[in-house]
């Protein structure tokens, strides 16, 4: 019974000292510390795909993409330097009517001047059941008129926390008068599901 009581006294010492301890980091301010294992991400990485068509609509009465620089006379025919805002909508269908699944926003410049190549900056934010709220960051290379260009994925926020993977995209539509796209993505994007 004395042993009994002189370990659980050591017990409920140790988790007040480490329950101070840790107060005392907050209260002090830390700049950086390794996390314990309790806290660290244990969960499995998985691997999710996917599927979705993305509308730039560049034309029209209601815009998706806006330009926010450029110069005023490009010196190359494929107007290199010319950098949009999007904020286009990733629908589940090929047609914009159907199902809104998320929104591409970011940003792409025309960043070749012997082709037209565009540097992709943008996050795809899911509004869809259990990825609402949840985001994949890519950052990469688009040659547009290339059948299938790959794009890295660079990170990601909520379900796709701690994302890497990458994005295909393949050009379904194109209009040459209003230069508006859709386009379709296979995502494959490996995470750890964190809950938030
Ligand atoms: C724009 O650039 C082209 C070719 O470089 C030139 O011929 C033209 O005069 C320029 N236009 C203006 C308004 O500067
Ligand atoms: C996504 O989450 C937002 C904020 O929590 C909520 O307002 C919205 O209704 C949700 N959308 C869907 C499709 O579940």
């Amino acid at each position: 019974m004395a042993k009994f009581t002189i370990f659980h006294s050591l017990v409920i010492n140790f988790i007040i000292f480490s329950i101070s301890t840790f107060h005392a980091n907050i209260v002090n301010g830390i700049f950086c510390e390794e996390v314990t294992d309790a806290i660290a991400i244990k969960r499995e990485e998985k691997t999710t795909h996917l599927h979705f068509y993305f509308h730039d609509i560049v034309g029209g009465q209601k815009p998706s993409v806006v330009k926010i620089a450029g110069p005023s006379n490009s010196s190359s025919a494929y107007g290199f330097g010319a950098t949009m805002m999007m904020d286009d909508a990733l629908t589940e269908g090929p047609e914009i009517s159907s199902k809104l699944v998320g929104r591409a926003q970011g940003i792409y410049g025309i960043a070749a001047q012997e082709d037209v190549s565009l540097l992709m900056v943008m996050n795809f934010a899911f509004t869809e059941g259990s990825y609402n709220g949840s985001s994949i960051s890519i950052l990469g290379r688009n040659p547009v008129f290339n059948d299938v260009r790959e794009m890295p994925i660079v990170g990601g926020s909520g379900v796709f926390r701690l994302a890497r993977g990458y994005a295909l995209a393949h050009t379904i539509r194109f209009d040459y008068k209003t230069g508006d796209a859709t386009v379709e993505y296979h995502v494959y994007v490996s995470h750890y599901g964190a809950e938030l």
